[in-house]
């Protein structure tokens, strides 16, 4: 595989929460790629067809550990074991919908669950750098036609967008009390950042009420594609797009710790913002087959019409930029769930990260 990274993963220890999910489970392929010790830290994967089982990277990494993070001690314990030099935090309840039906449950998870992860760093030496994955939905979204900034300020109408923007305020008040930069060396050695993507599309997505699991499973089942939301528009992009970002991002901050420890966005240039019709189409067409019904008639919960990201400090600060248009997105996103049942989806996971890094 091509180290976009210069070697800068090889032998490094990388603990990954979440890593038995939809992005966790693309992190730790390419991190063990890469030459990384991968410990994992998460829940049973949710189905027998998701990334992290069909591809077998559990049987691959250094440890594969099924644990909770709403248990503070339990966290404490593994971080003291495995002494991780880097933590990607992903592990979280990430479905808006969901977090209508378990709103207690996706607080615990998500902010508890972040906090017991920072307490978990904070207890453990080795540790030099934690990215935080929050996400786009933790602005105040005022459905305004310009895409939110980082010092935009934070809210979130549903349980599961105000949690990360809980996550994004205790994320910031950690950083401000123990791992302040202008204490650095002086009282740590911790570099904390907050990560927020947008609409992370790719294969080995099997999760309930997304466009692109929805699609999958209704073209597999010979059925119409039901779209409740055609018309809201979100920032689309594919799972590697924010991977590379945080990937990128914690070599900078390992390098430069007191620079980069604050919130970023990744998200996709302003081109290829659409709509969830046009994503659904696009699949589709990628397809050469199946039929979208507009439900949008149907009553539905409340879930955000508008939602763009402002991309332009990560790409001046941090020379990051996505890679891929949206019909690029679309074809690698379509090349996964046409390919899954017939190749080695190790192999197939790993053909897709090396054409992402050559494109
Ligand atoms: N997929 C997206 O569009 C998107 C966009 C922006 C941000 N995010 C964020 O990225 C992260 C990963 O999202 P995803 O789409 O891969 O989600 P996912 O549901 O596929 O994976 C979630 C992971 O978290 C783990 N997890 C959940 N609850 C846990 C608990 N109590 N203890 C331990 N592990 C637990 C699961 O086992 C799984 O490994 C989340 O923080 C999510 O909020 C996702």
């Amino acid at each position: 595989m091509i180290d976009a990274f210069n070697n800068f993963y090889k032998g490094k220890r990388i603990l990954v929460t979440g890593h038995t999910g939809f992005k966790g489970s693309w992190l730790s392929i390419w991190l063990h790629e890469l030459g990384a010790e991968v410990v994992g830290v998460g829940l049973e994967p949710y189905t027998e067809k998701d990334n992290f089982v069909l591809s077998k990277i559990g049987n691959k990494i250094e440890a594969d550990i099924r644990a909770d993070i709403r248990d503070g001690n339990k966290m404490k314990e593994i971080f003291a074991k495995y002494r991780p030099e880097i933590v990607f935090h992903l592990a979280a309840q990430p479905l808006v919908r969901l977090s209508y039906e378990i709103p207690v449950d996706t607080y615990q998870t998500n902010v508890m669950g972040t906090i017991n992860i920072m307490e978990a760093i904070r207890a453990t030496e080795s540790v030099k750098v934690g990215v935080m994955i929050t996400t786009d939905k933790c602005y105040d979204n005022k459905e305004q036609m310009r895409g939110y900034k980082e010092d935009d300020p934070l809210g979130g109408y549903d349980p599961y967008s105000s949690s990360k923007g809980a996550c994004e305020i205790a994320i910031q008040s950690w950083r401000r009390s123990f791992f302040n930069p202008e204490d650095y060396d002086k009282c740590h050695h911790v570099s904390l950042a907050s990560v927020r993507a947008g609409n992370v599309i790719g294969g080995g997505d099997w999760s309930r009420d997304r466009i692109i699991p929805d699609c999958i499973r209704a073209l597999e089942a010979g059925k119409p594609i039901e779209i409740r939301n055609p018309k809201a528009v979100r920032p689309w992009e594919h799972v590697l797009e924010p991977l590379c970002g945080y990937m990128m991002l914690a070599q900078k901050m390992w390098e430069r710790p007191t620079e980069y420890c604050e919130g970023w966005n990744f998200g996709p240039e302003s081109e290829s913002i659409s709509t969830v019709w046009e994503v659904a189409t696009e699949l589709v067409n990628n397809f050469g087959r199946g039929e979208l019904v507009d439900t949008s008639d149907s009553p539905s919960l409340h879930e955000a019409n508008l939602l763009m990201l402002d991309i332009s400090k990560v790409k001046t600060r941090l020379g990051w930029h996505p890679t891929l248009n949206i019909k690029q997105t679309m074809a690698l996103v379509a090349d996964w769930y046409k390919k899954y049942q017939q190749m080695d989806v190790y192999n197939l996971t790993v053909e897709e990260i090396n054409h992402f890094v050559n494109v």
